[in-house]
């Protein structure tokens, strides 16, 4: 018998949506939240599947929405947070409104959601955060002037406050998927190299935050090898494959 429970943003369609359904799966007890309301009361169908619609750029509500949540649920154990957008078509040139929502999203929207668990965890002296970003941002690529950017914010962020939250007998976690066969990068129109399903994802994330206990869970192991590489080269090398291999 699993007494855990998890809350889950961006958990509307995607890998937040499988996630939510694996842990459910376990035994735990999932709150779910995104924006698209009818989505997540289809999760809720589940028995230990619970719905808290929010938008993770409305700081206030989410705050007041983490409460309730406490509160209905009794606790919250883990947050994983997976909240995101991105349109590859508004990026190939630099567009300061869209590259303003990608950040207001995908980045402080992710703050905003850490801020709304900081001090319940703190205070409890337990508890874990799992953010959900991505390999792309370790470092720079063209046609991504906002998501890119946004998620090397992101990944830099989660590395940091894995110290402030340590302190605190709470884990942080950065994972970072390769390529998932979602809504998100169903608007890619480039050939996705070693596309998975997000209930792949979902195995992963799972397995890394329950079993491995690592800081960052990187899958598959393909994309992990290439952007390990892809981090240590010197730009030389670094610009003249991205030059010849993607920016074409
Ligand atoms: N798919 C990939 O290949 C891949 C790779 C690396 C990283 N990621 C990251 O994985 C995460 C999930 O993406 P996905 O691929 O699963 O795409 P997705 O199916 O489009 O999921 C995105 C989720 O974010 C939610 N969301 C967007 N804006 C929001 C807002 N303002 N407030 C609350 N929720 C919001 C969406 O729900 P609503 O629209 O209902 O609000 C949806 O549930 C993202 O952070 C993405 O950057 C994806």
């Amino acid at each position: 018998m699993n007494d855990k429970v998890l809350w889950v943003t961006g958990a509307s369609s995607g890998i937040g949506a499988a996630v939510a359904n694996k842990f459910a799966s376990k035994g735990w007890k999932v709150a779910v939240s995104a924006r698209r309301v009818e989505l997540l009361d289809e999760l809720a169908k589940h028995e230990n599947i619970f719905s808290y619609p929010l938008d993770v750029t409305d700081a206030i509500k989410l705050k007041e929405v983490f409460n309730k949540i406490v509160n209905d649920l009794g606790k919250v154990d883990m947050c994983i947070l997976s909240s995101g957008t991105y349109e590859r078509k508004s990026e190939k040139e630099i567009d300061v409104n869209n590259i303003r929502n990608v950040i207001e999203v995908n980045f402080l929207g992710v703050i905003n959601s850490v801020g709304a668990v900081e001090s319940y965890f703190k205070n409890k002296n337990s508890g874990h955060i799992a953010i959900v970003s991505s390999p792309v941002g370790y470092r720079g690529l063209p046609k991504s002037s906002g998501y890119t950017p946004s998620k090397a914010a992101l990944n830099n962020f989660t590395q940091g406050i894995y110290f402030d939250f340590i302190k605190y007998n709470v884990r942080v976690s950065l994972i970072c998927p390769g390529f998932i066969k979602t809504a998100l990068t169903d608007k890619n129109e480039f050939k996705m190299p070693f596309l998975k399903s997000p209930e792949y994802a979902a195995n992963k994330i799972y397995d890394g935050l329950i079993n491995k206990k690592t800081f960052e869970i990187i899958f598959p192991i393909q994309i992990a090898v290439i952007y390990k590489i892809f981090q240590i080269l010197p730009n030389r090398i670094y610009n003249y494959l991205i030059s010849k291999f993607v920016n074409r």
